[in-house]
């Protein structure tokens, strides 16, 4: 069965473009099926957008959207004081990013890596909309995984229904972490964790 977190696909395509207005932007993001959320951006990556949008200080420095998807959360974030990197598994998502990181006039650096099997180095800031499908084990790996490759007082974003594993997810990152719900709708949490 193919999902949309698996590396190769052979579905038969279904491009569609979404518009995405937030805040004072407006972007364009090709989907397609076999990628998460084809047709429309997510409702809970729309609610952490907005929330980072709405904080005063920009998300600045070295940052790495872990899960790109399409590219959502990294194109959605950009600015020019920013350097990216956003990282996948799914052949199909990370062609998409390429695409949509050209079409928003916006620079990033795109790798196919399980979690941070191929990150070198440390980030100002993790963000991630972590793959719920793929198990506790990948998300587990992915949130507290970003401890090491945060700078010192470095931060990781994310965002995650409590239904989804929420309190089991806070628990194991009070330990690295100073956490703050910055946000919540719907049963979701756009969580901001600073590293101790
Ligand atoms: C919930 S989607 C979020 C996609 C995108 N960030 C967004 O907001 O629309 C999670 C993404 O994680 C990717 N993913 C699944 N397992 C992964 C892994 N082990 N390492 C990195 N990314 C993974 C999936 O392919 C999918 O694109």
């Amino acid at each position: 069965m193919q999902h949309y977190f698996s590396k190769e696909t052979n579905v038969e395509h279904n491009r569609r473009e979404v518009v995405y207005k937030v805040l004072d932007k407006e972007l364009k993001f090709m989907t397609d099926t076999a990628v998460f959320s084809k047709g429309k951006i997510d409702f809970a990556s729309d609610l952490m957008v907005t929330a980072i949008l709405k904080k005063e200080d920009p998300l600045h420095g070295d940052v790495l959207d872990v899960g790109c998807g399409y590219g959502t959360l990294g194109i959605s974030l950009f600015n020019e004081n920013m350097n990216l990197t956003m990282i996948d598994v799914n052949d199909r998502a990370m062609d998409l990013t390429r695409e949509n990181l050209i079409a928003n006039n916006v620079k990033a650096k795109v790798l196919e890596s399980h979690a941070y099997e191929k990150v070198e180095g440390a980030f100002d800031y993790i963000i991630t909309n972590p793959p719920i499908r793929a198990g506790k084990k990948v998300v587990h790996e992915i949130l507290i995984g970003a401890k090491d490759y945060l700078k010192d007082n470095g931060i990781l974003y994310f965002v995650m229904n409590k239904k989804h594993g929420y309190e089991s997810a806070k628990k194991a990152l009070d330990e690295f972490f100073e956490i703050e719900v910055v946000d919540k709708k719907d049963g979701f949490r756009v969580v901001r964790c600073v590293k101790k």
